[in-house]
Protein backbone atom coordinates (compact mmCIF):
# COMPACT_ATOMS: atom_id res chain seq x y z
CA UNK A 1 0.00 0.00 0.00
CA UNK A 2 1.24 3.50 -0.80
CA UNK A 3 0.34 5.92 2.37
CA UNK A 4 -1.61 8.94 1.26
CA UNK A 5 -3.00 9.78 4.65
CA UNK A 6 -1.76 9.25 8.46
CA UNK A 7 -4.12 6.75 8.75
CA UNK A 8 -2.33 4.74 6.18
CA UNK A 9 0.78 5.55 7.82
CA UNK A 10 -0.72 3.64 11.13
CA UNK A 11 -1.52 0.50 9.33
CA UNK A 12 2.18 0.18 7.50
CA UNK A 13 3.65 0.53 10.74
CA UNK A 14 0.75 -1.84 12.23
CA UNK A 15 2.28 -4.39 10.15
CA UNK A 16 5.94 -3.71 9.97
CA UNK A 17 6.77 -3.18 13.94
CA UNK A 18 6.99 -5.67 16.32
CA UNK A 19 3.42 -5.80 18.30
CA UNK A 20 5.26 -4.37 21.46
CA UNK A 21 6.23 -1.00 19.59
CA UNK A 22 3.24 -0.42 17.71
CA UNK A 23 0.48 -0.86 20.72
CA UNK A 24 3.44 1.46 22.56
CA UNK A 25 2.78 4.17 19.72
CA UNK A 26 -0.71 4.13 19.05
CA UNK A 27 -2.03 3.51 22.82
CA UNK A 28 -2.76 5.74 25.44
CA UNK A 29 -3.69 5.71 29.36
CA UNK A 30 -5.75 3.29 31.09
CA UNK A 31 -9.29 3.28 29.03
CA UNK A 32 -8.14 5.54 26.14
CA UNK A 33 -10.86 8.16 26.65
CA UNK A 34 -8.54 11.04 26.16
CA UNK A 35 -6.75 9.95 23.35
CA UNK A 36 -10.30 9.58 21.58
CA UNK A 37 -11.23 13.13 22.65
CA UNK A 38 -8.00 13.97 21.32
CA UNK A 39 -9.45 12.81 17.55
CA UNK A 40 -13.04 13.33 17.95
CA UNK A 41 -12.83 17.16 18.87
CA UNK A 42 -10.56 18.03 16.24
CA UNK A 43 -12.78 15.85 13.79
CA UNK A 44 -16.30 18.00 14.95
CA UNK A 45 -14.42 21.04 14.83
CA UNK A 46 -15.88 22.66 11.21
CA UNK A 47 -13.74 25.02 9.03
CA UNK A 48 -15.69 27.66 7.40
CA UNK A 49 -15.73 27.43 2.82
CA UNK A 50 -14.82 30.87 1.54
CA UNK A 51 -14.11 31.04 -2.44
CA UNK A 52 -13.10 33.58 -4.69
CA UNK A 53 -10.44 34.97 -3.28
CA UNK A 54 -7.28 35.44 -4.88
CA UNK A 55 -5.43 32.63 -2.82
CA UNK A 56 -2.27 32.43 -5.33
CA UNK A 57 0.35 33.70 -2.51
CA UNK A 58 0.01 31.38 0.46
CA UNK A 59 2.63 32.42 3.28
CA UNK A 60 3.06 29.33 5.78
CA UNK A 61 6.04 29.89 7.58
CA UNK A 62 6.61 30.84 11.39
CA UNK A 63 9.17 32.67 13.48
CA UNK A 64 8.64 31.43 16.85
CA UNK A 65 12.25 31.37 19.73
CA UNK A 66 14.26 33.02 16.98
CA UNK A 67 13.36 30.05 14.72
CA UNK A 68 11.95 29.84 11.59
CA UNK A 69 9.56 27.38 10.54
CA UNK A 70 8.50 26.53 7.11
CA UNK A 71 4.99 25.30 8.29
CA UNK A 72 3.50 25.67 11.63
CA UNK A 73 4.20 22.24 12.55
CA UNK A 74 6.90 20.44 14.29
CA UNK A 75 8.05 17.16 15.49
CA UNK A 76 6.91 16.03 19.05
CA UNK A 77 9.23 14.25 21.57
CA UNK A 78 8.69 10.86 21.06
CA UNK A 79 10.30 8.52 22.72
CA UNK A 80 12.35 5.40 21.87
CA UNK A 81 11.55 6.23 18.35
CA UNK A 82 14.96 4.35 17.40
CA UNK A 83 13.33 1.43 18.06
CA UNK A 84 10.82 2.20 15.10
CA UNK A 85 13.67 2.11 12.07
CA UNK A 86 17.24 2.15 12.56
CA UNK A 87 18.90 5.34 14.58
CA UNK A 88 15.10 6.43 14.11
CA UNK A 89 15.76 10.17 15.75
CA UNK A 90 18.66 10.49 13.39
CA UNK A 91 16.26 9.74 10.68
CA UNK A 92 13.63 12.28 11.52
CA UNK A 93 15.71 14.96 12.62
CA UNK A 94 17.03 14.77 8.74
CA UNK A 95 13.32 14.33 7.04
CA UNK A 96 12.47 17.59 9.67
CA UNK A 97 15.56 19.77 8.86
CA UNK A 98 14.89 19.30 5.10
CA UNK A 99 11.32 20.31 5.22
CA UNK A 100 12.70 23.25 7.13
CA UNK A 101 10.69 22.48 11.05
CA UNK A 102 11.59 21.56 14.06
CA UNK A 103 12.51 18.71 15.89
CA UNK A 104 11.90 18.04 19.49
CA UNK A 105 14.76 15.34 20.67
CA UNK A 106 12.60 13.47 23.77
CA UNK A 107 15.00 13.08 26.82
CA UNK A 108 13.65 9.32 26.10
CA UNK A 109 15.28 8.78 22.35
CA UNK A 110 17.68 6.11 21.62
CA UNK A 111 19.92 8.38 19.70
CA UNK A 112 21.50 10.73 21.65
CA UNK A 113 21.63 14.22 21.57
CA UNK A 114 25.14 14.33 19.87
CA UNK A 115 24.20 12.05 16.80
CA UNK A 116 21.46 13.80 15.94
CA UNK A 117 23.34 17.31 15.93
CA UNK A 118 25.33 15.24 13.65
CA UNK A 119 22.96 15.31 11.13
CA UNK A 120 23.37 19.00 10.87
CA UNK A 121 20.81 20.80 12.59
CA UNK A 122 20.86 20.60 16.08
CA UNK A 123 17.30 19.31 17.55
CA UNK A 124 14.86 21.37 20.41
CA UNK A 125 15.42 18.75 23.51
CA UNK A 126 12.50 17.55 25.82
CA UNK A 127 13.51 16.68 29.06
CA UNK A 128 11.12 15.89 32.69
CA UNK A 129 12.52 16.65 36.00
CA UNK A 130 14.51 13.67 37.25
CA UNK A 131 15.60 13.09 40.80
CA UNK A 132 19.09 13.21 40.22
CA UNK A 133 19.80 16.96 39.58
CA UNK A 134 23.31 16.71 39.13
CA UNK A 135 22.61 14.49 35.67
CA UNK A 136 20.43 17.09 34.53
CA UNK A 137 22.55 19.62 34.49
CA UNK A 138 25.01 17.91 32.90
CA UNK A 139 22.79 17.01 30.27
CA UNK A 140 21.45 20.95 30.16
CA UNK A 141 25.57 21.48 29.43
CA UNK A 142 25.75 19.35 26.85
CA UNK A 143 23.04 20.07 24.98
CA UNK A 144 23.99 23.90 25.09
CA UNK A 145 27.09 23.00 23.58
CA UNK A 146 25.59 20.96 20.88
CA UNK A 147 23.75 24.02 19.89
CA UNK A 148 20.51 23.20 20.65
CA UNK A 149 18.39 26.37 20.62
CA UNK A 150 15.03 25.04 22.69
CA UNK A 151 14.69 23.31 25.72
CA UNK A 152 11.19 21.51 26.04
CA UNK A 153 10.27 20.52 29.51
CA UNK A 154 7.20 18.66 29.77
CA UNK A 155 5.67 18.55 33.37
CA UNK A 156 2.37 16.12 32.62
CA UNK A 157 4.86 13.54 33.80
CA UNK A 158 5.65 13.49 37.31
CA UNK A 159 5.00 9.89 37.22
CA UNK A 160 3.91 7.68 34.16
CA UNK A 161 0.19 6.60 33.60
CA UNK A 162 -0.64 3.17 33.38
CA UNK A 163 -0.76 1.86 29.89
CA UNK A 164 -3.51 -1.28 29.77
CA UNK A 165 -1.96 -1.83 25.77
CA UNK A 166 1.78 -1.64 26.99
CA UNK A 167 0.73 -4.50 29.65
CA UNK A 168 -1.50 -6.62 26.92
CA UNK A 169 1.69 -7.01 24.58
CA UNK A 170 3.76 -7.66 26.90
CA UNK A 171 5.88 -4.95 26.67
CA UNK A 172 5.80 -3.73 30.45
CA UNK A 173 5.03 -6.02 33.39
CA UNK A 174 6.63 -9.16 31.84
CA UNK A 175 9.80 -10.16 32.99
CA UNK A 176 12.35 -13.29 32.58
CA UNK A 177 11.84 -16.04 30.32
CA UNK A 178 7.93 -15.14 29.61
CA UNK A 179 9.03 -12.08 28.02
CA UNK A 180 12.37 -13.00 26.49
CA UNK A 181 10.12 -15.64 24.53
CA UNK A 182 7.56 -12.89 23.85
CA UNK A 183 9.41 -10.37 22.42
CA UNK A 184 11.68 -12.89 20.77
CA UNK A 185 8.76 -14.29 18.70
CA UNK A 186 7.62 -10.34 17.89
CA UNK A 187 10.81 -9.97 16.95
CA UNK A 188 10.91 -12.90 14.35
CA UNK A 189 7.50 -12.14 13.09
CA UNK A 190 7.97 -8.81 11.70
CA UNK A 191 11.28 -9.73 10.10
CA UNK A 192 11.95 -6.67 7.96
CA UNK A 193 12.05 -4.75 11.69
CA UNK A 194 14.50 -7.46 12.84
CA UNK A 195 17.08 -6.76 10.06
CA UNK A 196 16.42 -2.74 10.19
CA UNK A 197 16.95 -2.16 13.66
CA UNK A 198 17.65 -5.40 15.75
CA UNK A 199 20.36 -6.65 13.66
CA UNK A 200 21.56 -3.04 11.94
CA UNK A 201 20.03 -0.42 14.48
CA UNK A 202 22.33 -1.11 17.62
CA UNK A 203 22.89 0.26 20.24
CA UNK A 204 19.59 -0.11 21.69
CA UNK A 205 20.31 2.43 24.73
CA UNK A 206 18.19 5.62 25.48
CA UNK A 207 21.42 8.05 24.48
CA UNK A 208 20.79 10.92 27.00
CA UNK A 209 20.57 9.04 30.24
CA UNK A 210 23.02 6.10 28.99
CA UNK A 211 25.62 7.55 31.15
CA UNK A 212 23.50 7.34 34.16
CA UNK A 213 21.84 3.72 33.50
CA UNK A 214 25.30 2.05 33.13
CA UNK A 215 26.14 1.94 36.55
CA UNK A 216 22.79 -0.01 37.37
CA UNK A 217 22.91 -4.00 37.75
CA UNK A 218 20.17 -4.37 35.07
CA UNK A 219 22.43 -2.51 32.35
CA UNK A 220 25.83 -4.02 33.96
CA UNK A 221 24.22 -7.48 32.92
CA UNK A 222 23.45 -6.51 29.12
CA UNK A 223 20.32 -4.37 29.53
CA UNK A 224 17.47 -3.85 27.68
CA UNK A 225 15.71 -0.95 26.32
CA UNK A 226 12.83 -1.68 29.29
CA UNK A 227 15.84 -1.83 31.67
CA UNK A 228 16.19 1.91 30.44
CA UNK A 229 12.73 2.57 30.95
CA UNK A 230 12.53 1.34 34.29
CA UNK A 231 15.49 3.29 35.62
CA UNK A 232 13.69 6.50 33.89
CA UNK A 233 10.40 5.65 35.71
CA UNK A 234 12.25 5.38 38.94
CA UNK A 235 13.91 8.95 38.34
CA UNK A 236 10.76 10.96 37.73
CA UNK A 237 10.75 13.43 40.35
CA UNK A 238 7.00 13.86 41.44
CA UNK A 239 8.00 16.81 43.96
CA UNK A 240 8.22 19.12 41.20
CA UNK A 241 6.95 22.43 41.54
CA UNK A 242 7.13 25.57 39.48
CA UNK A 243 9.81 26.65 42.21
CA UNK A 244 12.05 24.24 40.13
CA UNK A 245 11.57 25.51 37.00
CA UNK A 246 13.75 29.06 38.95
CA UNK A 247 16.07 26.16 38.75
CA UNK A 248 16.06 25.26 35.17
CA UNK A 249 16.54 28.77 34.26
CA UNK A 250 19.28 29.59 36.37
CA UNK A 251 20.81 25.60 34.51
CA UNK A 252 19.48 26.55 30.70
CA UNK A 253 19.59 30.52 29.39
CA UNK A 254 18.10 29.69 26.11
CA UNK A 255 13.85 29.89 25.14
CA UNK A 256 12.42 27.43 27.27
CA UNK A 257 9.02 25.58 26.61
CA UNK A 258 7.17 24.27 28.86
CA UNK A 259 4.79 21.16 27.45
CA UNK A 260 1.59 19.58 29.05
CA UNK A 261 -0.25 22.24 30.21
CA UNK A 262 -4.58 22.00 29.43
CA UNK A 263 -5.90 24.20 32.45
CA UNK A 264 -5.70 28.52 32.37
CA UNK A 265 -4.44 28.73 35.82
CA UNK A 266 -1.60 26.90 34.96
CA UNK A 267 -0.69 28.55 31.85
CA UNK A 268 -0.50 31.97 33.75
CA UNK A 269 1.78 30.12 35.87
CA UNK A 270 4.12 29.29 32.93
CA UNK A 271 4.25 32.86 32.19
CA UNK A 272 5.25 33.96 35.48
CA UNK A 273 7.79 31.52 35.76
CA UNK A 274 8.98 33.29 33.05
CA UNK A 275 8.92 30.69 29.91
CA UNK A 276 8.81 31.63 26.43
CA UNK A 277 6.14 29.25 25.45
CA UNK A 278 4.12 26.66 26.56
CA UNK A 279 2.45 23.21 24.28
CA UNK A 280 -1.42 22.89 25.15
CA UNK A 281 -0.51 18.91 25.58
CA UNK A 282 -2.88 16.01 27.51
CA UNK A 283 0.47 13.83 26.70
CA UNK A 284 -1.46 12.64 23.13
CA UNK A 285 -3.89 11.01 25.95
CA UNK A 286 -0.80 8.89 27.50
CA UNK A 287 -1.36 10.34 30.93
CA UNK A 288 -4.26 11.41 32.43
CA UNK A 289 -7.43 9.68 31.19
CA UNK A 290 -10.50 11.48 31.10
CA UNK A 291 -8.84 14.72 30.80
CA UNK A 292 -10.12 17.34 27.92
CA UNK A 293 -8.65 17.18 24.45
CA UNK A 294 -5.68 19.60 23.84
CA UNK A 295 -8.13 21.38 21.24
CA UNK A 296 -10.66 22.02 23.34
CA UNK A 297 -8.51 23.90 25.54
CA UNK A 298 -6.81 25.88 23.90
CA UNK A 299 -9.03 28.55 23.02
CA UNK A 300 -9.01 29.80 26.79
CA UNK A 301 -5.44 29.41 27.18
CA UNK A 302 -4.71 31.17 23.64
CA UNK A 303 -6.68 33.86 25.24
CA UNK A 304 -5.25 33.95 28.56
CA UNK A 305 -1.52 33.98 27.59
CA UNK A 306 -1.35 34.07 24.37
CA UNK A 307 -0.10 37.51 24.42
CA UNK A 308 2.51 37.02 26.57
CA UNK A 309 4.13 33.88 25.41
CA UNK A 310 3.98 31.85 22.01
CA UNK A 311 1.10 29.00 22.38
CA UNK A 312 1.65 25.84 20.77
CA UNK A 313 -0.52 22.76 20.91
CA UNK A 314 -0.05 18.84 19.96
CA UNK A 315 -2.71 15.93 20.33
CA UNK A 316 -4.59 14.53 17.53
CA UNK A 317 -3.01 16.42 14.77
CA UNK A 318 -3.62 13.82 11.60
CA UNK A 319 -4.28 15.84 8.57
CA UNK A 320 -3.14 19.43 7.39
CA UNK A 321 -6.76 20.57 7.86
CA UNK A 322 -6.15 19.80 11.18
CA UNK A 323 -3.34 21.66 11.45
CA UNK A 324 -5.62 25.06 10.17
CA UNK A 325 -8.13 24.18 13.24
CA UNK A 326 -5.22 24.15 15.68
CA UNK A 327 -4.17 27.51 14.31
CA UNK A 328 -7.71 29.28 13.75
CA UNK A 329 -8.18 28.07 17.58
CA UNK A 330 -5.26 30.30 19.06
CA UNK A 331 -2.05 28.02 18.28
CA UNK A 332 1.30 29.79 16.82
CA UNK A 333 2.08 26.61 15.66
CA UNK A 334 1.25 23.01 16.51
CA UNK A 335 3.23 19.29 16.65
CA UNK A 336 2.70 15.94 15.67
CA UNK A 337 3.15 13.02 17.64
CA UNK A 338 2.14 9.63 16.35
CA UNK A 339 2.00 11.14 12.59
CA UNK A 340 5.72 10.93 12.13
CA UNK A 341 5.96 7.96 14.78
CA UNK A 342 3.95 6.17 12.44
CA UNK A 343 5.46 7.24 9.79
CA UNK A 344 8.96 6.48 11.01
CA UNK A 345 8.08 2.65 11.81
CA UNK A 346 6.62 2.57 8.46
CA UNK A 347 9.56 3.33 6.48
CA UNK A 348 11.88 5.63 7.95
CA UNK A 349 13.67 9.18 6.48
CA UNK A 350 11.52 8.79 3.38
CA UNK A 351 8.16 7.72 4.83
CA UNK A 352 8.56 10.74 7.39
CA UNK A 353 9.63 13.16 4.37
CA UNK A 354 6.29 12.12 2.40
CA UNK A 355 4.32 12.99 5.58
CA UNK A 356 5.14 15.97 5.97
CA UNK A 357 4.76 16.55 2.48
CA UNK A 358 0.97 15.33 2.52
CA UNK A 359 0.29 17.81 5.93
CA UNK A 360 1.99 20.85 3.99
CA UNK A 361 -0.18 20.05 0.66
CA UNK A 362 -3.16 19.35 2.81
CA UNK A 363 -2.49 22.28 4.96
CA UNK A 364 -1.89 24.84 1.51
CA UNK A 365 -5.80 23.71 0.30
CA UNK A 366 -6.67 24.26 3.71
CA UNK A 367 -5.68 27.78 3.90
CA UNK A 368 -7.26 28.19 0.48
CA UNK A 369 -10.30 27.23 0.89
CA UNK A 370 -11.45 29.11 3.58
CA UNK A 371 -9.60 31.97 2.55
CA UNK A 372 -6.37 32.17 5.15
CA UNK A 373 -3.59 33.64 2.80
CA UNK A 374 -1.50 33.69 5.70
CA UNK A 375 -1.07 31.49 9.02
CA UNK A 376 0.13 34.69 11.01
CA UNK A 377 -3.54 35.85 10.64
CA UNK A 378 -5.12 32.40 11.16
CA UNK A 379 -8.14 33.30 13.70
CA UNK A 380 -11.35 31.91 14.72
CA UNK A 381 -13.53 33.35 12.27
CA UNK A 382 -12.18 30.27 10.19
CA UNK A 383 -13.95 28.23 12.05
CA UNK A 384 -17.77 27.43 11.56
CA UNK A 385 -18.91 28.34 14.81
CA UNK A 386 -23.16 26.95 14.60
CA UNK A 387 -25.73 29.49 15.16
C1 LIG B 1 5.13 6.80 21.33
C2 LIG B 1 5.09 8.12 22.02
C3 LIG B 1 6.15 8.50 22.85
C4 LIG B 1 6.13 9.75 23.47
N1 LIG B 1 7.22 10.12 24.21
C5 LIG B 1 7.25 11.37 24.74
C6 LIG B 1 8.40 11.82 25.43
O1 LIG B 1 9.39 11.11 25.55
N2 LIG B 1 8.37 13.08 25.95
C7 LIG B 1 7.27 13.91 25.83
O2 LIG B 1 7.30 15.04 26.31
N3 LIG B 1 6.19 13.50 25.15
C8 LIG B 1 6.15 12.26 24.61
N4 LIG B 1 5.04 11.87 23.91
C9 LIG B 1 3.91 12.80 23.73
C10 LIG B 1 4.10 13.62 22.46
O3 LIG B 1 5.17 14.53 22.58
C11 LIG B 1 2.85 14.43 22.12
O4 LIG B 1 2.46 15.17 23.25
C12 LIG B 1 1.68 13.57 21.64
O5 LIG B 1 2.12 12.48 20.89
C13 LIG B 1 0.74 14.41 20.79
O6 LIG B 1 -0.37 13.67 20.39
P1 LIG B 1 -0.51 12.95 18.97
O7 LIG B 1 0.26 11.69 19.07
O8 LIG B 1 -1.97 12.76 18.84
O9 LIG B 1 0.06 13.88 17.91
C14 LIG B 1 5.04 10.62 23.28
C15 LIG B 1 3.98 10.24 22.45
C16 LIG B 1 4.00 9.01 21.82
C17 LIG B 1 2.87 8.64 20.90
Amino acid sequence: MRAASVADYRELARRRLPNIFFEYIDGGSYAEATLARNVADMEALALRQRVMRDMSDLKMGVTTLGQTMTMPVGLAPVGMAGMYARRGEAQAARAAAAAGIPMCLSAMSVCSPEEVAATGTPPWFQLYMLKDRGYMRELLARVKALGCPVLVFTVDLPTPGARYRDIRSGFTGQTGMAAALNQTWDGLTHPAWMWDVWANGRPHTLGSVAGAVAQTPQAKRGGRITDFLSWVARNFDRSVTWKDIDWVRETWDGPIVIKGVLDVEDAKAVVKAGAQGLVVSNHGGRQLDGVRSSISALPRIAQAVGGDLDVYMDGGIRSGLDVLKALASGAKACFVGRAWAYALGAGGEAQVTRMLSTLRAELGVAMILTGCADVAKAGRDLLDTPG
